[in-house]
């Protein structure tokens, strides 16, 4: 039966990846309904919607949804990006946020091979907090990270049951326990008893600070890292980096029980400065359909693309000559 399939392409250069990235997807004839959603920046800026409950509703009713980037320097930082993006994350229960990193040829370190899993619902990305005195030399500005013993066990058993089906079954936990104390210790706590469910999967754990110089430095020593929201946003534009740029990196947006759509996105951000002159690179957002083909049962299809990707390692050429042409590489 054909996938439902929610395209909210957003802005910037967001439309233009995510029409590349369906422009290989029916190179590879999967079979599928677009529903678009226009969502965004311009949305916004026209009628002063950011996510309407229609909207929401017809969103919870795709198999799944492709979406671009969001956030535009038009609008005040934070409205698009927590009234859009965030709130799906967060109303689709997506708590797993999937980003596998494999070096390319222009990568820092040929080492690089293996997926960050961030937890997508709580941290500092649930907006506790607030303002007192606002506006006055005596202001206050607080701002809380929310850490649920159960947002991170299932955060973490997700993490462990990926490293269970790869070669090197390894999981990294990556935290701050030195003076996130608290936070910091729930999230040991747990990983250490979720770990006993997998006695064959080896573990560390590391510093977020040490993290960052691993990764520039030894990033063969990581298989998969499981860490908070906001550790694992940094982390993942760093694994963008060293793994050959962040125009190549994807994410999965995972609701693992699937009691809704889950949501499949480039890691990189709107980048309002290359807009519209063909210079992104889709690849981030085709292989974030991959990800989505495989989620969706449709291996077959992921893997055609998957290779097709990995053979264009070292092409060029605009937005749409790069969609083009992995499009006839996947058709052939
Ligand atoms: C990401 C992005 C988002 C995040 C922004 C756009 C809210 O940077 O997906 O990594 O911080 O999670
Ligand atoms: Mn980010």
């Amino acid at each position: 039966m054909a996938h439902r399939i929610g395209i909210i392409g957003g802005d910037g250069i967001g439309p233009e990846v995510v029409a590349e990235a369906m422009k290989v997807l029916d190179a590879a004839g999967v079979e599928y309904t677009p529903v678009a959603f226009d969502l965004g920046g311009a949305r916004y800026l026209r009628d002063g919607e950011v996510l309407p409950d229609a909207d929401l509703e017809a969103i919870r009713g795709c198999d799944a949804v492709m979406l671009g980037a969001v956030g535009t320097p038009d609008v005040p930082p934070g409205v698009i990006e927590r009234g859009l993006l965030l709130r799906l994350r967060f109303e689709l229960d997506l708590y797993a946020n999937v980003r596998p990193f494999v070096a390319g040829s222009s990568a820092l370190n040929d080492g690089v091979d293996m997926i960050v899993v961030r937890e997508n619902t709580e941290g500092t990305y649930a907006g506790e907090g607030g303002f007192l005195r606002k506006g006055t030399p005596r202001e206050v500005a607080t701002q809380g990270s929310v850490n649920t013993r159960f947002g991170v066990e299932r955060c973490v058993r997700h993490a462990f049951e990926l490293a269970q089906a790869r070669e090197r079954n390894h999981v990294t936990l990556v935290h701050k326990t030195n003076v996130l104390t608290f936070a910091g210790d729930l999230w040991e706590r747990t990983f250490g008893i979720v770990a006993t469910e997998f006695p064959r999967t080896g573990t560390a754990y590391h510093h977020v600070d040490a993290a960052c110089i691993y990764l520039v430095q030894d990033p063969g020593r990581y298989d998969v890292i499981v860490t908070d929201n906001l550790f694992g946003d940094i982390l993942t534009d760093l694994g963008g980096a060293i793994s050959g740029g962040i125009g190549r990196a994807a994410s999965a947006n995972l609701n693992p029980d699937r009691s809704g759509p889950s949501l499949f996105e480039p890691v990189h951000g709107s980048a309002p400065d290359i807009a519209g002159t063909g210079k992104a690179d889709p690849r981030a957002a085709i292989t974030s359909a991959v990800m989505m083909l495989d989620f969706l049962g449709e291996t077959e299809a992921a893997q055609r693309v998957r290779d097709a990707v990995a053979n264009s390692e070292d092409m060029t050429g605009t937005t749409s000559e790069l969609g083009d042409a992995i499009a006839e590489r996947v058709q052939a």
